[in-house]
């Protein structure tokens, strides 16, 4: 959170700066583009092009800028140390084409085709953003069959394109041939599709292969990788540390030093943030939908005398409670995208083929918004199946009776002791329960006010 801080206030300063000396007769980048539109723009009543847009979007040009290029780089110098004899083919076509002392230019691709199919293989074979981003259905959509309906989250999985058996000779192997007609001309391939495709593919794709190309050549024209002593080629590992799993290669014994302290991180990483996003979004809820809360605390009175704490016991006797709690989680949804998984062995689901080790994001739907409480017509408490934001099967959460207790104990505790109504200024109405996108979903901050019941 700093370094984003830290990242916007260096764009605001960059922006004011270009805001000096800016001249509609002189654009020299994107950020006096913007600073144009805006002037254009400056007499309509509502514009997108204000200056928190303008920080966000040149932050967003950062963010989706820099880590996928230096991570494609970090693939390519490890891939090159474990192929060496691909790392040489490269290097003297560098020194074919480019004169010692000399950088490589961007044109100098179109003359080493080698270098440059060893470049569209590391991307390939690197397939660095695995699950693209999510899109969103506009309208319905029917897909072999299938109806997929408006609003629905739709996850492009790159995988499958650029692992594609019926597309690529080796899928599996790191094989610069792949981008190689037989008299060594590159050759493009319809299923490279490391920048996704279509209208909203990435905006960076012809900055980035400038880059990749500058970059890789100009470090493998100055240097040769090898692996560090100690370490053959052998060793070194090409399998990808995929989200949050742990890398547990080549451990006689699981349970070593290293796992000990990456396994209690796990367990704080995993138990810390998604209960306080849920409690967030039950203090949003309840300012949002105050005679639920009144409900809660009716309950309360009832079951846990003033002056002491509510018990985990106390949840069986509140079935209201138990339910509007149920419910946040429901609505909330903020691990939508869950915690990605592997398929053990080839399966079948609805007659298509998810293949051995296929990655998959059990994915699901996007909650309504109204708050419907999960009780029957006596006011008890009732079970659904489709109640999974543990998820489900052997690998849920871990941690999931702690949460529901500590997310009892926690709403429970705090309605009892407050009750939370929106800042000064700001109605019920006005509260948005729109979630921001990350990979949780975290509600719209807001301030509350909490007035002490006692
Ligand atoms: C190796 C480098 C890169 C890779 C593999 C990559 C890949 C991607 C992918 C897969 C997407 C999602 C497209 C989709 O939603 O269908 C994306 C989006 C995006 N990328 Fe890149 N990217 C790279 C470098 C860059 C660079 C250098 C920039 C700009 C400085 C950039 C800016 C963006 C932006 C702004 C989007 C969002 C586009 C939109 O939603 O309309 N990317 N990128």
């Amino acid at each position: 959170m700093q370094n984003i801080q830290e990242l916007k206030s260096f764009i605001s300063q960059c922006s004011m700066n270009r805001r000096l000396e800016f001249d509609a007769n002189d654009i020299t980048g994107y950020i006096d583009a913007y600073l144009l539109k805006q002037e254009q723009e400056s007499t309509k009543d509502q514009t997108y092009f204000n200056e928190e847009n303008l920080v966000s979007s040149v932050l967003d040009l950062f963010i989706a800028g820099t880590e996928t290029s230096s991570t494609t780089i970090r693939w390519g110098i490890l891939l090159m140390m474990k192929y060496p004899e691909i790392q040489k083919r490269v290097q003297e076509e560098i020194k074919t084409h480019i004169k010692p002392g000399q950088l490589p230019t961007v044109e100098d691709r179109r003359k080493m085709p080698y270098t440059d199919a060893v470049i569209h293989e590391i991307q390939r074979f690197g397939n660095i953003v695995p699950l693209n981003l999510s899109h969103s259905t506009p309208s319905d959509v029917y897909l072999r069959g299938f109806l997929i309906p408006k609003g629905t989250e739709v996850i492009p999985f790159l995988t499958s394109v650029l692992y594609d058996k019926t597309q690529w000779k080796t899928p599996n192997d790191f094989n610069p041939n792949h981008f190689l007609d037989e008299n060594g001309k590159f050759v493009r391939h319809d299923a490279f599709m490391p920048f996704s495709v279509g209208r909203r593919a990435c905006a960076g794709e012809g900055l980035a292969k400038m880059e990749l190309f500058l970059f890789f050549t100009g470090l493998l024209q100055a240097f040769t990788f090898y692996p560090p002593p100690g370490v053959s080629r052998e060793d070194l590992s090409l399998k990808p540390a995929i989200g949050f799993t742990l890398e547990l290669t080549k451990a006689e014994t699981y349970f070593n030093e290293e796992n000990l302290l990456s396994s209690v991180l796990d367990l704080f990483a995993g138990g810390t943030e998604g209960t306080s996003t849920t409690i967030r979004w039950g203090i949003l809820l309840m300012m949002k939908y105050l005679e639920i809360q009144k409900k809660v605390q009716d309950e309360i009175k009832t079951y846990v005398k003033p002056g002491q704490l509510p018990r985990v016991e106390d949840r069986k006797k509140m079935p209201y409670t138990d339910a509007v709690i149920h419910e946040i989680q429901r609505f909330c949804n903020i691990v939508p995208l869950n915690v990605s998984h592997s398929t053990a062995t080839d399966e079948y689901l609805r007659g298509y083929l998810i293949p051995k080790f296929s990655m998959t994001r059990p994915n699901g739907k996007h909650p309504m918004i109204s708050i419907p409480i999960t009780l029957d017509e006596n006011g008890k408490f009732v079970k659904h199946n489709t109640f999974m934001p543990f998820s489900a099967g052997r690998r849920a959460c871990a941690g999931e009776s702690l949460a529901k207790l500590e997310l009892f104990l926690f709403f429970t505790g705090l309605l009892q002791a407050f009750t939370f109504y929106p800042p000064p200024g700001v109605s019920r109405e006005d509260l948005n329960l729109k979630p921001g996108v990350g990979f949780l979903l975290l509600p719209t901050p807001y301030m509350t006010c909490a007035k002490p019941n006692y």
